[in-house]
Parts: structure tokens; C-alpha cells; sequence
């Protein structure tokens, strides 16, 4: 939540047409627009100018902020810090809106996260003498960190002011409790951004003469794509030239190097009216790239990211699946196949109630989180919890270098690409096939399938983005219903097994896009009181599995939409092509391609997401930035 740019430079690049006045603008600018889907309710840039620091801010989104600055210029500078709000402590007002500039106008703050002991330490400062314009928690942290400066130059008379911010800053972060990443800029030293990260995340971009500060490296990834990762608790100080990482002790640390894989070409529209429809669009590449790579020359799982001790792995006894939102859905649907392969029991918990319950975790229990993003705060705090009590973690996440896979003894990229729409589409997809993988290579390693058995679930898998790319060329129909319904106050949505969990992610998309109350339920809890909801013309969904399937739960599930039809209900069914049994209960029937009922999700969940951006737009909605929403949710 919130995104952070930070910019310190001298001269433009050779051969742009910017000024070097302009540099620091247009970077912060660019990088604010690329972060804005982590929280879009204000923005605002601060620079260090030839008469100190200069900011503007503004309520809603960044093209609020754009118009200001085109009333009201910033002056030529070389170095200045943004940020791309989602409200936490005040609401989306402009004295909320950072960054807060206190020390009159000295010093500017950014700040993402939240800080736990606020109140004390405003209370303090309030006996202080000092007044606050806002009611956020980062106010706070910039008083403090104003006075932390003034009691070192007080400390130090005569010192030259180099390098004092950084030590402020880590006295500062000393104090603090939480979760922050805060960045700074010191009329002092106007060449010099400071950040201090504990729980939050923060990326160095590395440039030529230039460096660069992220909440994630889309910050800066038209400029540089050499990146630095932070560890935890670490302050970073980056100027023109240089890049200083040390401790909250002022010990000096080294950060990681890497070189970021997706090209800035990835993170644009490429056409789409919006990131939402090109990521649906995406699905096929996202789910082929996940699954490229990981096999020998014989077809055998290697999984070569995944560094747990393959004796380890033959040991455990329980996996318990760690995640919110789609990504908890994409581990309920995972949940049945590695149930079903390796037979090993797995649950599939919220990680932000996880830890709150006293969980039985030991070394014999493989956490496995779900992740796209790799920052989101309570998927970290739970697979901490697990690792101090022993457990082996490891993560399936779409983002290189975030703190998720850091703080795990091993990860399992999806290769989805960047998802910059705030509801998550493509990233989904790609979980459930990375997680697929690794339930096949867990039966491989313990020997539950048999090496035949897994090479023909591969291969059925590498069919599977051809089969998305026919349901997503035969839309139409599912568009034009989804158009038609843009009145509806309400639908549900049905289905059984792995349908289960997609049908609440359906109702999750429809929740998030259009605003429209929605609820996934288990097609055969509907009788245990949900049905009481059905009246004449109550739309619902049902995702039916393949007749082909097992234990007559295709016959199960239309029953269930019998049931629901005799009161009254419209019913909206998403089939496998050739079942023709479910035309004579239905108002509209959907098909998708033939595939096993474990690898269904994969295909019916598409037509759910597309009728869920198609309503969603004929309502004329942002698709890409939903209200109250934001993509990454880095507190807890
Ligand atoms: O980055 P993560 O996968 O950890 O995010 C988890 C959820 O916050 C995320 O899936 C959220 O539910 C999306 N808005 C769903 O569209």
C-alpha cells in the first residue's frame, strides 16, 4: 500500500531532450505513475530547490496532483522523493496527503506502512511544543525525525551536515514500531535521499549518475534495470553517485544485486483500454511461462529455484497454505490436487488469522505461501511466525527480489509479468499452476505417482494456455450478458469442489470491479441456509464440473441449480463443451474446453473474470483502480 519514489541526480542522461532541471520531475512523475495502483486516494512530490524544499500535494488521484502542478510549478532541482497515498490514519484529505514537510519546511517525509506507538510518541512531541496539521501517523515520524536532526546539529557544531540525515533517520527507526518504510529530503543536504525500511518494502534502482528509490522496482524500471534489495531493518542513503546501506546502528550492510527480468514494456497497456483487460488477455503467456523450465531432457519436475533438502520434503506430514484474498482462493483450488497426488493433509489458512490462533506448526509442516506481490503484510508476519517455530516455508510469488521469497527457505516463481491492475487476474492462473507443479513434484520426490502419471498431468498442462486463449476468443457472449446486467444488485455465485473456490473468486471479481454485492458459496451448503436468499430473478452462477469427473458430481451440481431455478432464480452456468444436459436448467450456458476436473480452474475462472470487467465497465467504473482498494496490502 502506498507507493514511494525517491530521485537523487545531477544532470539529465545524454541524449534526452530534458533539461536537468526537469530530470528529477519527470522521473518521480513517471515512477508515481507506474506505482499509483498500490493506493491512488492522493499524491504528492516534495524537491530540494535553490531555496530549500518546495512540495505539492493533492487529494485523489495522480492527475489531480498533475493539474496542480500545472497551476503551480515545482522549481528546477536535481533530487526529490513522491508518493501515491492509500489511506490508513486520516482520510484521503490534503493535509493528509504526504509528504509532510515540518522543521519549517526543512525537512519532507514519505511514508508507507503503519507506525504502532504513533500516539505515544505524538503525545511526547505534543509536551514538546509541537502541532500537527494532519492526522496521520507519519507526521509524527517526520517531527521526530526533525528533532532527532536539530539535537545532532546541536551535538555537533561545526560538523559539516553530511551525513547527519542517515543518522537521524536511524535513531528514528530505532524508536519506531510497526511497519514503515520512510524516506526523507533535508534542505541541507539537497543532494541526498534517506529511507530507513523495517517490514515494508523499498528497492535501490541503480542509474548512471542517478539512483533511484521504490516501493518496487516499476518505480524506476523506465530508467534502470539494475536493482539492490534491502534487508530488513536497514537505512539507505543514496545521492547522485552513491548508495550507502547500513543497520539501524549505523553499521554499514551490503544489499543484494540484481538485474530486473520484465522489460517496462510489460507494465503498459499495449493496447487494451486498461491493464485489467490486457492481464486477462495475458493469461495464456502467464500460465505457459510458469510452466516453462521445469523439467529435464526426460520430462522429470526439477523445479530448480525450489532449495528445501529433497530429505526434508519426504518428511513433512502437513502443508498448510498461507494467503489472502485470490491468492487464498488459488491455494483452496491447490489444495484438492496436492491432496489428491501426494496425499499428504493440507489446509489452506488466511495468514492474517494464522498466527493469531496459536497454530500446532513444527519442522515436519511445509508452509507454502501464495503471494503475487511477496510484500503482503500478513502473509510475511505468518510465514515468520512459521519459521520461528520451526516450520520449512516455501513461497510461490510473481515478484522477483520482494521480501516474501527473501524470508523463505525457498521460492517458486510464477512468470506471469507484472500485474499492475489492482484486482488480480493473471497472477491467479499462474499460482495455481506453480502450486500444481510443486504438488507433482512433492508425489515425484515421495514417490505417489508414478513418473508415467506425471508426465501425462504435464502434458495435459501444457495444453492448457491454448485452451484459455479459445474461451478468451469466444467472449463475446459472456461480454454481452455481463452488459446487460449492469442494473443487478446482487448475484451469486455456485460450484463444487474445485469450483468452489473459483466460484468465490468470481464473486470476489464482481465484488472489487463493480461494486455489486456478490457471494461464492459451496454449490451443496446452499441447502444449509443460503438457498433462503433465492427470489424470482436472483441471477446465479454456477460453475459445473466435467460429467467426465468423478463420484457424480456433475449430477450433484445440477441439482443444485434445479433447486435454485425452482425459485425463481436466473441461472448463468459455466460447462464443459458437449454437456448438453445443463442447456434445459440454464438461462445461459458458457463452455470452456474439455480438461481434467483438477485443471478446470484454470478455465473457469476466465469467463468469471471477463464478465466481471465487462459489468464493471458498462457501469463505468476504473477498472484498474477500484475504490478503497490497492494492489499491494502492506499493513496489516
Ligand atoms: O500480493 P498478494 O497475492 O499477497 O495479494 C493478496 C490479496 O491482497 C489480493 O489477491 C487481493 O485480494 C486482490 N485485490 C484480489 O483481486
Amino acid at each position: 500500500m502506498c507507493g514511494i519514489v525517491g530521485y537523487a541526480g545531477t544532470a539529465p542522461a545524454q541524449g534526452t531532450s530534458l533539461s536537468a532541471n526537469h530530470r528529477a520531475l519527470e522521473v518521480i512523475v513517471e515512477g508515481l505513475r507506474r506505482l499509483e495502483y498500490r493506493g491512488y486516494d492522493s499524491a504528492g512530490i516534495a524537491v530540494a530547490g535553490a531555496n530549500g524544499i518546495e512540495m505539492r500535494k493533492k487529494s485523489g488521484k495522480l492527475a489531480k496532483l498533475l493539474e496542480e502542478l500545472e497551476q503551480n510549478p515545482l522549481p528546477a532541482a536535481s533530487s526529490g522523493i513522491g508518493h501515491t497515498r492509500w489511506a490508513t490514519h486520516g482520510g484521503p484529505t490534503d493535509e493528509n496527503a504526504h509528504p509532510h514537510v515540518v522543521d519549517g519546511g526543512a525537512l519532507s517525509v514519505v511514508h508507507n506502512g503503519i507506525i504502532e506507538n504513533y500516539s505515544v510518541l505524538k503525545a511526547t512531541l505534543l509536551k514538546r511544543g509541537h502541532s500537527f496539521v494532519s492526522q496521520t501517523d507519519t507526521e509524527v515520524a517526520a517531527t521526530l525525525l526533525g528533532d532527532t536532526y536539530r539535537e545532532l546539529v546541536l551535538a555537533e557544531p561545526g560538523v559539516p551536515s553530511t551525513g547527519r540525515l542517515s543518522r537521524a533517520m536511524a535513531a528514528v527507526a530505532r524508536q519506531l514500531e510497526g511497519a514503515f518504510t520512510l524516506v526523507a529530503l533535508h534542505a541541507d543536504e539537497p543532494g541526498v535521499i534517506v529511507a530507513a525500511r523495517r517490514n515494508s518494502p523499498l528497492v535501490v534502482g541503480l542509474g548512471d549518475g542517478e539512483n533511484f528509490l521504490g516501493s518496487d522496482v516499476s518505480g524506476f524500471i523506465d530508467y534502470t534495470r539494475r536493482a539492490v534489495e534491502l534487508g530488513q531493518d536497514q537505512v539507505v542513503t543514496i545521492s547522485a553517485e552513491n548508495v550507502e546501506i547500513t543497520d539501524f546502528n549505523g553499521v554499514p550492510a551490503e544489499g543484494r544485486e540484481y538485474r530486473v527480468d520484465w522489460d517496462a514494456a510489460a507494465a503498459k497497456k499495449d493496447g487494451y483500454p486498461s491493464f485489467m483487460e490486457k492481464e486477462i488477455n495475458d493469461q495464456p503467456d502467464a500460465v505457459a511461462q510458469t510452466l516453462l523450465g521445469r523439467t529435464d531432457g526426460e520430462g522429470n519436475l526439477t523445479l530448480d529455484e525450489l532449495r528445501v533438502d529433497p530429505s526434508v520434503l519426504k518428511t513433512i506430514n502437513r502443508i498448510i497454505v498461507l494467503a489472502c484474498g485470490t491468492s487464498a482462493y488459488a491455494g483452496q483450488v491447490a489444495r484438492y490436487a496436492i491432496e489428491h497426488w501426494c496425499r499428504i493433509p493440507t489446509e489452506v489458512e488466511l495468514s492474517h488469522e494464522f498466527r493469531y490462533r496459536d497454530p500446532i506448526v513444527d519442522e515436519r509442516t511445509l508452509i507454502v505461501s501464495l503471494s503475487q506481490s511477496g510484500e503482503t503484510m500478513d502473509t510475511l508476519m505468518a510465514v515468520r511466525y512459521a519459521r520461528e517455530q520451526g516450520a520449512k516455508t516455501v513461497a510461490i510469488c510473481n515478484t522477483n527480489g520482494s521480501t516474501i521469497p527473501r524470508e523463505s527457505d525457498a521460492v517458486l516463481y510464477t512468470h506471469a509479468g507484472p500485474e499492475i491492475a489492482v484486482a488480480s487476474t493473471k497472477a491467479f492462473l499462474a499460482q495455481i499452476t506453480a502450486a500444481y507443479l510443486l504438488g507433482l513434484y512433492l508425489a515425484q520426490l515421495r514417490g505417489n505417482l508414478f513418473q508415467g502419471q506425471i508426465k501425462d498431468i504435464l502434458a495435459e498442462l501444457a495444453k492448457v494456455p491454448a485452451k484459455i486463449a479459445s474461451v478468451l476468443a469466444n467472449a463475446d457472449q459472456i461480454k454481452d450478458l455481463a452488459r446487460s446486467m449492469a442494473d443487478t444488485r446482487t448475484v451469486l455465485f455456485l460450484g463444487r469442489h474445485v469450483g468452489y473456490p473459483v466460484a468465490m473468486e468470481g464473486a470476489l471479481k464482481l465484488k472489487e470491479l463493480a461494486y455489486i454485492h456478490a457471494e461464492g458459496f459451496a454449490a451443496g451448503e446452499l441447502k444449509h441456509g443460503p438457498i433462503a436468499l433465492i427470489e424470482e430473478g436472483q441471477a446465479v452462477i454456477v460453475v459445473v464440473p466435467s460429467p467426465r469427473g468423478r463420484d457424480s458430481l456433475h449430477a450433484k451440481v445440477v441439482s443444485n441449480i434445479q433447486e435454485v431455478r425452482a425459485r425463481g432464480a436466473m441461472t448463468i452456468v459455466i460447462a464443459e463443451e458437449g454437456d448438453e444436459s445443463v442447456r434445459e436448467h440454464a438461462e445461459h450456458v458458457f463452455y470452456i474446453p474439455e480438461t481434467s476436473t483438477l485443471l478446470a480452474p484454470l478455465l473457469t475462472t476466465v469467463p468469471l473474470q471477463i464478465f466481471a470487467l465487462a459489468l464493471a465497465t458498462a457501469k463505468g467504473f476504473d477498472v484498474d483502480q477500484p475504490r478503497n482498494l490497492a494492489k499491494s496490502v502492506t499493513v496489516e
